[in-house]
């Protein structure tokens, strides 16, 4: 008798074990710590520590893991050179694939124990920002900003894209959903990681391959896709029509709804909070007023769906005034150190991944030689 079950998209199957992050109905904790304390009382680069190093930083600890993030921002002239290749309206993420895969070829660490590993991370953290920013720039027929030693990753990024630094919110809230996005254990695009690592491949192209994946609308892409959304309302009462409609003929709506959480995304309610007082300072009530119109009825029907991160993060980078094509590259700039945590811990412990699948095409049968085909 065959002990194989079948589960489409793997669901509710455990594909390994991490220490990484748990995510449960209840919680979603990285190392332990719990996210909303995170949120509360870190800065991404703590969170990037903590992922890879599994424990948060000392004082001296933190100054070490910046000044090697610093140390490893800016991008190989080649790799600029072909960034200024690619075709203007290619978007951000693709960009950010190729980007991520040519900087490979100038890997400045060059073996591969586990602190080789972990300063292979840091440097891929530098490198995702930096073809985002270095991209960013020369759309606008500007140069690439050099970094400022000491300063949050947030900032960087702002600084390294816009050219000037940032204002204290700007950083403060792009600061946390950093760390809100950073890990979320076996999701799509970690899962792609672990495969590719699974194989015994290097660092580099378990990113790239994981960029792939989280480019889809139904994972990362959807917080570029859900303030799309809310962009095409005049006001509340188009939005709360559309969305009725929509629901009626099963449309999915992007940023609603997830694998694992059936009753509300952590993180999601952490932003909702903060882009809240975030519109009310920019004045922007008629976007929320949109947002809570597609919101309502959809967590008000007999199975409720809840937003996920993407619903809030959409509207927050908005009213940041950040492009929506670097929506789900900001993602990546977050995740990527997730990402580098699960490879070195699927290559420590390594099994590689091999489901089975269910046959559906033909029937056994012969091959014919071409000349008896017709
Ligand atoms: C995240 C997602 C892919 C999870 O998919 P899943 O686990 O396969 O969930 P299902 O598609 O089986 O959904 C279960 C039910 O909820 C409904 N549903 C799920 N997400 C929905 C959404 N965003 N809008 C409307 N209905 C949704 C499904 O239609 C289904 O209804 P049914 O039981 O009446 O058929 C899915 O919710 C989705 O596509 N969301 C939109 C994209 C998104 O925001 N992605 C970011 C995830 S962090």
């Amino acid at each position: 008798m065959s002990t194989e079950t079948f589960s489409p998209g793997l669901e509710g199957v455990v594909a390994g074990k991490t220490a990484i992050c748990c995510v449960d109905q209840g919680k979603l904790l990285y190392r332990g710590y719990p996210i909303s304390e995170l949120a509360e009382h870190v800065v991404y680069a703590e969170v990037a520590h903590l992922l890879l190093y599994g424990e948060l930083p000392t004082k001296k600890q933190l100054v070490d893991f910046r000044t090697m993030l610093d140390g490893f921002h800016g991008l190989p002239k080649p790799v600029i050179d072909a960034i200024r290749l690619i075709p203007r309206d290619v978007p951000m993420m693709d960009v950010l694939r190729t980007g991520v895969s040519m900087a490979g070829h100038f890997d400045p660490v060059k073996g591969t124990s586990l602190d080789d590993q972990r300063r292979r991370a840091v440097w891929l953290i530098a490198v995702c920002s930096d073809v985002v920013s270095t991209r960013y720039r020369l759309l606008q027929g500007k140069e690439p900003v050099a970094p400022k030693p000491g300063i949050r990753h947030a900032a960087q990024i702002l600084l390294m894209s816009h050219g000037s630094e940032a204002d204290e919110t700007s950083i403060k809230l792009l600061d946390l959903t950093l760390t809100l996005y950073a890990e979320h254990e076996f999701n799509a695009s970690t899962f792609t990681n672990r495969v590719i690592a699974s194989t015994m491949s290097n660092m580099v192209s378990a990113v790239t391959g994981a960029i792939g994946a989280l480019k889809g609308p139904l994972h990362g892409g959807a917080n570029e896709e859900a303030m799309e959304l809310i962009l095409r309302f005049k006001n509340a009462q188009e939005a709360g029509a559309w969305v009725n409609d929509a629901l009626a003929k099963k449309e999915k709506i992007m940023g609603f709804g997830h694998r694992v959480y059936k009753n509300g995304d952590h993180r999601a309610h952490i932003l909702e909070r903060e882009m809240r007082k975030l519109a009310e300072v920019k004045g922007r009530q008629d976007l929320v007023a949109v947002y809570d119109a597609i919101k309502n009825p959809i967590v008000s029907k007999d199975k409720p769906i809840y937003p996920n991160v993407d619903y809030p993060c959409g509207l927050t980078y908005y009213l940041l005034g950040l492009p929506l094509d670097l929506y789900t590259p900001l993602f990546v700039c977050s995740r990527v150190t997730g990402w580098c945590a699960h490879f070195i811990e699927q290559q420590s412990d390594n099994r590689i991944y091999r489901p089975l699948s269910q046959y559906t095409g033909p029937a056994e049968r012969r091959v014919q030689p071409i000349d008896q085909r017709g």
